[in-house]
């Protein structure tokens, strides 16, 4: 068995099973890349604050270079024997470089190390995942543009209640994925905040320059205070939390892709490569993937609950508790990062059934409000005018007739103030191209709103 670095007060070897249970390798590979960026950065400084000589430096430096290019190869001899990636790295040095390789611990522990990996990859992560979410708003702004004028049913209550633009449909999933995405941006810069310098829980004694660390490490600031740098995972929660927003965003969208690929809703197409079948049922074409981001969605609502309670007992500092947040929070990371990916993939085939929109849109009465509307822009109080709508519509229910089907004999017994202007005012297309307020659904607003979202997402990194 390899030697632990930190077996020196131990007459026994680890027990077998224990080393099993406790090893961390299995998850924390994936953090070499940035175990080895930060041991660079630390050694650099070392090096300026006098604690390694600069031919040391430019041995070590030479020594993580040579270990990157191995690991990367996938030729580094990884062993669960060293518990940890931290422990096969540095080990993986010594057998590089010799003696010169166990220097690289000073003035740091696994403590502050671990704190750090884990921001550095979270944070790239976080960048993959902000990326995801701006190519799904690209997505929705597009199709927005081509549907400004579109008309859509609009509902409440799961009933058609006024007609819509399709173009305002889609973009109120944008409001909700940008929201998501100004949250990201918010966990990246509470990330931003370098750990290492911690050492174990109340800092080094010796002299160490952690200013310079950070700015080569891409890190705001320093921690300030090293207790709590070392026993902080509010990031990782954080970003779960994020996770679970966007989850729950996909999760809505999903139900209403599933709705509308209905047959009895008729509202879109998608691309058969996105449906599946059925093995008994030989005409079904099901929503499989919206379905499974609808399901996926209570996993990573999950992950963030074990991540808090994981959390909630821990007395400061350190304790090895901690280990067990990765598992969870690249778990909800994946999944989410994926489920935005499929989803927007199956958008970007999304075909508008305009026919059967449009006359699901124009059925139910749905511009019985605009009807009310219309009265009161002539006088009437719109308590009235909402009362004697109510009865427009019971006389047309009664006659299973449409509000546009009646005469204007018909109109006028209810008040003299209707005229033959009425039919224009109760179509679908002046009841939304009517709606100009800011963040109403006419298609003039609407395209205006696409636009400059496609124009700001042209802008690199560019916060909404
Ligand atoms: N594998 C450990 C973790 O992920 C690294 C830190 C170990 N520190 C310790 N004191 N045992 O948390």
């Amino acid at each position: 068995m390899k030697n632990k670095t930190w077996s020196g007060r131990f007459k026994k070897q680890i027990n077998e099973d224990v080393l099993d249970f406790s090893q961390s390798l299995t998850i924390d590979i994936v953090l070499y890349e940035a175990d080895i960026s930060v041991t660079e950065a630390h050694v650099e400084m070392l090096s300026k604050c006098g604690h390694i000589t600069q031919k040391e430096l430019k041995k070590i430096k030479v020594g993580l270079k040579k270990l990157r290019q191995l690991a990367d190869n996938g030729e580094l001899p990884w062993t669960v024997e060293l518990e940890d990636v931290h422990m096969n790295i540095e080990s993986a040095l010594v057998d590089l470089i010799g003696e010169l390789g166990k220097k690289i611990h000073l003035g740091r522990s696994r403590n502050d190390l671990i704190a750090t990996d884990i921001k550095i990859y979270l944070r790239q992560l976080l960048d993959t995942t902000i990326d995801e979410i701006r190519e799904l708003r690209k997505t929705l702004a597009t199709l927005a543009v081509k549907y400004h004028a579109s008309i859509f049913p609009g509902y409440t209550h799961l009933q058609i209640a006024q007609p819509v633009t399709f173009g305002h449909h889609l973009l109120a999933w944008h409001e909700m994925i940008s929201r998501d995405e100004k949250r990201l941006h918010n966990v990246r810069s509470m990330i931003n905040t370098l750990p290492l310098g911690s050492a174990a829980l109340s800092g080094s004694s010796l002299k160490l320059d952690r200013a310079m660390v950070a700015k080569k490490l891409g890190f705001d600031k320093v921690t300030k205070n090293s207790m709590d740098a070392v026993s902080d995972r509010d990031y990782v929660v954080d970003y779960a939390y994020s996770n679970t927003m966007i989850m729950m965003h996909l999760s809505r969208i999903s139900e209403e892709l599933i709705l509308w690929m209905n047959p009895q809703f008729k509202l879109i197409e998608i691309d058969e490569g996105f449906c599946t079948g059925s093995s008994i049922m030989p005409q079904k074409k099901n929503p499989d993937v919206p379905e499974l981001v609808r399901g996926k969605s209570g996993s990573v609502y999950g992950n963030l609950m074990s991540l808090l309670v994981l959390l909630k007992g821990l007395p400061m500092t350190y304790n090895r508790d901690l280990q067990e947040d990765k598992n969870i929070i690249f778990e909800s990371i994946d999944t989410t990062i994926s489920s935005i990916s499929i989803i927007n993939k199956l958008i970007k085939t999304l075909k508008l059934n305009e026919k059967n929109a449009y006359s699901l849109a124009d059925s139910s009465f749905s511009t019985a409000t605009d009807l009310a509307e219309y009265l009161s822009s002539k006088g009437v109080a719109f308590r009235d005018s909402h009362h004697i709508v109510g009865a427009i519509v019971k006389y047309c229910e009664k006659n299973n007739v449409s509000m546009d089907e009646l005469s204007i004999e018909e109109f006028t017994k209810y008040s003299k103030l209707i005229e033959k202007d009425v039919y224009n005012y109760i179509s679908v297309e002046h009841s939304v191209s009517s709606r100009k307020n800011i963040g109403s659904t006419s298609p003039k607003n609407v395209l205006k709103n696409a636009k400059l979202v496609l124009t700001s997402l042209q802008k690199k990194n560019a916060k909404k």
